[in-house]
């Protein structure tokens, strides 16, 4: 067969471990993950129950206009419903973004180190890739204005970022949007925008009515609690939009997904429950960190980068050994550190003490 060729360069997307893995390879029982961002509280009660009888038939199939979803999302966000589109979780997205408009004569600007998923898809595209390096964990804006070519069709922006939970300030994003030039499109993945309390955060809906090449990215797995439904979805004007939907598969979101996803959306108090619980695991990180003398990022997110001075993996081995997974940042572009996702209060408190048993040396 005559695969791309790009094909064979690139191994599969490398999930967090498994719960059921560790638990065989360990032969442990209590095993806790905090590799992926998800919610450590789950979802609203109001989904639980729902699913618990869900009304949806398995022999029909999904809704392709996910029209209640559609309805709600859209009466949520103050948005047109045709301002939307929705995806099989928003890496779905990054790949219809991807498929529409990356090629081999074209090129792509993103930063490093960021969300894998972007370089991934451009690479099966075959574009020509501009990864423009982070300063101190800070998006180097100018870097990639200057980054952009005669062939450049899409720049990805990640605020807040992955896997540094830092994110862009209104003011800089703007001055950035207002020197892209307009046929380039700008995707503003905003996975984690729910976790952010910033004062300076900006409106990103907003700004897509301002923006007329800009679509914004988000979520339903991380604060909504439902990453295994796989829904996410993206907000941009409606010539965006149009031209995005050829690309995208009919029938991209499941039937529960979007159910559940409308379901969910209508709880805002377990949403609101969820921002403070987080901001409250990250002190207990930060605490930790300052005790320690270890660096990190201050987070707007469900998860905090922090150096360990050691090498990541390292830790990553150790802390699996004792039933916590967590991500070493090797494979994210920080070497010496580690990548976690804050859990609630028990979680974090027993990651902690292991932490600190790795640090004193003790077993
Ligand atoms: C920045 C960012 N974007 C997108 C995603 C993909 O999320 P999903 O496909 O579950 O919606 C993730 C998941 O970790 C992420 O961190």
């Amino acid at each position: 067969m005559r695969w791309k060729e790009q094909l064979l360069t690139l191994i599969p997307y490398q999930p967090g471990k498994s719960i059921e893995s560790v638990k065989r390879q360990y032969n442990l029982q209590n095993i806790v993950k905090l590799a992926s961002n998800e919610n450590p509280f789950g979802c609203s009660p109001e989904v639980s129950s729902l699913l618990a009888e869900i009304p949806v038939s398995m022999a029909i199939y999904p809704d392709g206009y996910a029209t209640l979803l559609r309805e709600k999302l859209a009466t949520h966000l103050g948005v047109g419903q045709d301002e939307l589109i929705f995806g099989n979780g928003s890496d779905n997205l990054i790949q219809i973004i991807s498929r529409a408009l990356l090629h081999p004569q074209a090129s792509t600007v993103m930063a490093s180190p960021t969300f894998s998923q972007y370089k991934h898809n451009a690479v099966i595209e075959g574009a020509s890739i501009k990864e423009v390096p982070a300063i101190n964990g800070e998006y180097d804006l100018d870097g990639m204005i200057a980054a952009i070519d005669e062939q450049t069709n899409v720049i990805w922006v990640c605020s807040p970022n992955n896997p540094t939970g830092t994110y862009i300030p209104a003011q800089r994003l703007v001055n950035f949007l207002d020197q892209v030039p307009e046929h380039i499109l700008v995707v503003l993945d905003e996975a984690y925008s729910e976790y952010v309390i910033a004062d300076d955060y900006y409106n990103s809906i907003e700004l897509t009515r301002k923006y007329q090449n800009l679509i914004v990215l988000r979520t339903f797995s991380k604060i909504y609690g439902l990453a295994a439904l796989r829904v996410g979805y993206g907000v941009a004007n409606p010539a965006i939009i149009k031209a995005l939907e050829p690309a995208r598969e009919p029938f991209n979101v499941s039937a529960i997904g979007q159910l559940a996803a409308a379901t969910a959306l209508a709880d805002q108090k377990f949403i609101e429950v969820c921002r403070q619980k987080n901001r409250q695991g990250l002190a207990q990180f930060y605490d930790f960190c300052h005790q320690y003398h270890l660096s990190y990022y201050p987070s707007q997110t469900n998860f905090i980068l922090i150096d360990f001075n050691k090498d990541g993996d390292q830790v990553f081995q150790f802390l699996l050994k004792k039933g916590f997974i967590v991500r070493s940042g090797k494979a994210l572009g920080y070497p010496t550190a580690v990548r976690i996702t804050v859990g609630s209060t028990d979680q974090n408190t027993g990651l902690i003490e292991v932490m600190k048993q790795f640090l004193e040396g003790s077993e």
